[in-house]
């Protein structure tokens, strides 16, 4: 394990942004982060794949780049299988694994950016289906202590685009092993139009799990930018939900609202929408500005810092504040000092 110091990160966040660690160091083990707490070098901060974070400015104390790996299954029932997987490993790779041995849950999150263990933090979404479904425990370490912790499904507290770590826990533990309950039954979900859509283009009557990830990829890869080619952190802000009195005013405003009503009685309007409609949708402003195929996504055109971003950002919220009434909030991360 080795401490680097004054540690450019731009590569290491998908925004591309670059600022500069005070002091960087990459974890592969439990002993690892154990020692890496022990330098006293605080604030602590935990990147994990960098892919839904905005650096505003170059972190002071010690940055910890998780780099745990495994995947292996660990108890094996008829119909589920349990899978433990390392907090460094790469989403998407894992996806594809399991799709491999024959286990199913994951299909529908395919391609998403990111880490294993970032993944609960934020409970990622995608096309019908959250990773609340899938998660069955985790184990983290204190990043003041040291001590080891398991967080069960009900100790996450998770939530829409939302977990106990990101509130009451925020940079307070470090996940290191996330277990999943995955089936070994061949059961879709396509309760989402696009992906229906799509498996009717690649003319799929019966789809398995696999058809499923393949026509997330496709979608994903038609809207989504590819970070690597445009810094970018997917979907900038969370879709608002409003009550149903505000919805019905703004539906007299707007007749054509898009929207989703809730179970909760609440309706969640598509900020992408709120946002194309004030006119930012591939609105360029400097170095940053939305992406042109989706209004949710604020890109970095090259140098963009991320205060230019920030910036951007605020001036999109503001524009849906004035036009909407409705405040569109980060769903990313913003910073942590
Ligand atoms: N829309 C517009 N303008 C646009 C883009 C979209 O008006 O430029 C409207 C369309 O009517 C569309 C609706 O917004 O039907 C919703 O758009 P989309 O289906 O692309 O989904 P989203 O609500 O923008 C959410 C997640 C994505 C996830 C997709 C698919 C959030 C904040 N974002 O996006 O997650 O991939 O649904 O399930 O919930 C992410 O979290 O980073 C992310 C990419």
């Amino acid at each position: 394990m080795k401490i680097q110091t004054n540690k450019s990160l731009k590569l290491y966040n998908t925004f591309g942004v670059n600022v500069s660690a005070a002091n960087f160091i990459e974890v592969k083990s439990d002993q690892d982060i154990q020692q890496a707490i022990q330098l006293n070098h605080q604030p602590i901060f935990v990147l994990g794949g960098g892919s839904n974070l905005l650096l505003t400015k170059d972190p002071k104390g010690l940055v910890i780049k998780n780099s745990i790996a495994g995947r292996k299954v660990v108890r094996s029932f008829k119909q589920s299988h349990y899978v433990k997987v390392g907090g460094g490993e790469n989403w998407h790779d894992l996806v594809v694994w399991t799709l491999k041995k024959g286990l199913y849950g994951l299909e529908n999150l395919s391609l998403i950016p990111g880490t294993v263990g970032a993944a609960p933090v934020q409970n990622i979404g995608a096309y019908g289906v959250e990773l609340e479904q899938v998660f069955h425990k985790l184990q983290a370490i204190h990043l003041e202590t040291g001590k080891r912790k398991t967080f069960f499904k009900k100790d996450c507290q998770f939530g829409y685009r939302n977990s106990i770590f990101k509130n009451e826990l925020r940079n307070q533990y470090i996940i290191t092993n996330v277990w999943f309950k995955l089936s070994t039954i061949k059961k879709v979900n396509i309760r989402y139009g696009a992906i229906q859509d799509t498996l009717m283009k690649m003319k799929i009557k019966n789809p398995t799990p696999k058809h499923i990830s393949n026509a997330v990829i496709q979608i994903r890869q038609s809207k989504l930018p590819d970070p690597a080619k445009l810094g970018n952190s997917g979907s900038f802000f969370k879709n608002p939900e409003v009550s149903k009195k505000k919805f019905n005013k703004l539906k007299k405003q707007f007749p054509n609202i898009k929207f989703y009503p809730l179970d909760n009685g609440k309706v969640k309007i598509p900020a992408a929408w709120l946002i194309e409609q004030c006119g930012w949708k591939g609105k360029r402003v400097g170095n940053t500005g939305t992406y042109q195929h989706h209004a949710l996504i604020i890109v970095n055109h090259g140098k963009a810092s991320g205060k230019e971003i920030m910036s951007c950002a605020k001036q999109i919220q503001k524009a849906v504040k004035k036009k909407f009434g409705v405040l569109i909030e980060p769903e990313i991360r913003v910073d942590f000092l």
